[in-house]
């Protein structure tokens, strides 16, 4: 069946593979902001990132540019960056601390909650002018998991928690099971962008197919740096990339995971591990708590190096300590964040060797990430030669089992790539009406409560 552009998603989108033009078209990206980014679930922002009143940062919901404010009592507002009156973005700092966003065109001033507070020389308006009604609009639906903000620009919908389903267990994990507020976002972020299509970064993030090749030189130059004598549980492992083992999920709704997490490893900088204790008995519950559900063995190395390897459809990736946010920019253009995550109730040299171990491999300057973005902007590339126009995503699609109402398959199988393009192609099938009566729908808009 066409969709209304005359997409044929059944025919881009098989079992076992996808067809080129869902990187490279167009009309095909205008759809997926509108189906995907702007109706449904997106991932915006962490608590954690504006910590105390005023705090702000700028973000992006698929292509509207939205600030995610902290007020004076501590509530965070997602308000959409543009002036009520001739449309000027209000606030262009990437982040800061402010009182109120001072539109510099005409000088109309919002407050952090986003209502309209000075109007100069108001004088020049009628009595019709109600100043109530012309605050910043606010994001429709905002939604929240431990401190994670997630938002749709469509006023109805799944629910967020239905949304999420079983990827909310990972984001616990990810988090140490720590509150909202422990979860500490403030060491900076890694931010690059690459020549693709934001989906290669998307797949590539859950691809336990790659590691062993394209990143052959990082294992080599871990394995130099360590001295020290390694445990039996390491030896056994060992460090070389094709060793590891674990299963490839679907958690359903597009959420994936490469689940690896029986495996126990040194810190990826190749420093020694420092014992994992906690500085607040809050902390110390947690750590027992994780201790009698994992190991405490296993409960350290989760705390040290992330305990999860998650997608959160459309736009999250959970790896070892760090959030990562893929931004689509255009067709072939993707700008990634990376913010890595500290928790409040570990003690200092803990949540040091998570920033070093980060570092190590995912920062812009880092033995992996780099890696990986010249691969998206090779497939790219290849994406032009159209006489073959398809890119096979069958691996271990003959040996997948049903275990517990998910997909499981193994570590290097394509059961991750699988589950994100089944979700992806429903919702661009599905999504028709939906986001024609919203792009009827937006011109009219205004400031929505909310919910
Ligand atoms: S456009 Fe913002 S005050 Fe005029
Ligand atoms: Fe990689």
């Amino acid at each position: 069946m066409l969709s209304r552009n005359g997409l044929d998603y059944e025919s881009l989108v098989k079992e076992d593979r996808v067809h080129i033009s869902v990187y490279t078209n167009p009309a095909i990206f205008t759809d997926e902001m509108d189906k995907i980014f702007h109706r449904g679930w997106v991932y915006v922002g962490h608590r954690g990132e504006i910590p105390n009143p005023g705090d702000f940062r700028l973000k992006r919901i698929g292509r509207q540019p939205v600030i995610m404010v902290r007020d004076q009592q501590g509530e965070v507002h997602l308000l959409l960056n543009r002036c009520r009156h001739r449309g000027a973005t209000v606030c262009q700092r990437e982040q800061g601390n402010t009182r109120s966003f001072r539109c510099m065109y005409h000088g109309w001033t919002y407050l952090l909650n986003g209502d309209l507070g000075g109007v100069p020389s108001m004088d020049g308006y009628g009595e019709g002018f109600k100043r109530e009604d012309l605050g910043l609009v606010k994001v429709p639906r905002v939604g929240e998991h431990r401190g994670f903000i997630f938002a749709s620009l469509s006023p109805a919908g799944i629910a967020l928690d239905a949304h999420l389903g079983r990827a909310k267990e990972e984001i616990d994990l990810f988090a140490g099971m720590s509150n909202a507020d422990e979860v500490e976002v403030v060491s900076g972020v890694h931010k690059y962008s690459y020549q693709g299509n934001w989906k290669l970064a998307a797949e590539n993030s859950m691809d336990g197919y790659h590691p062993s090749i394209v990143h052959a030189s990082f294992a080599q130059a871990l394995m130099d740096k360590i001295t020290h004598v390694p445990t039996p549980e390491q030896q056994r492992v060992d460090r070389n990339f094709a060793a590891f083992r674990g299963n490839a999920k679907d958690l359903g709704n597009g959420h994936v995971m490469l689940d690896y997490r029986m495996r126990i490893y040194d810190p990826l900088n190749g420093d020694p591990a420092p014992e994992v204790r906690a500085v607040t008995p809050e902390g110390e519950a947690r750590l027992n708590n994780l201790d009698r559900r994992f190991g405490a063995d296993r409960a350290a190395n989760m705390l040290r190096e992330g305990g999860t390897h998650t997608f959160i459809f459309p736009n999250l990736i959970l790896i070892g300590v760090q959030m990562r946010v893929l931004q689509p920019l255009s067709v072939d253009r993707t700008e990634v964040c990376l913010y890595p995550t500290l928790l409040k109730w570990l003690a200092p040299e803990v949540n040091a060797i998570r920033l070093r171990s980060h570092e190590a491999f995912f920062g812009s300057a880092s033995f992996g990430g780099p890696d990986d973005s010249e691969i998206f902007e090779r497939v790219q590339d290849g994406c032009a030669v159209e006489l073959e126009p398809w890119q096979l995503m069958s691996r271990g699609l003959h040996r997948e089992r049903h275990e517990d109402g998910m997909i499981v398959g193994d570590l290097s199988d394509e059961t991750t790539q699988r589950g994100i393009w089944r979700q992806w192609k429903k919702i661009m099938m599905q999504g028709e009406v939906a986001a024609r009566s919203m792009r009827k729908r937006g011109a009219g808009a205004v400031a929505i409560k909310r919910g």
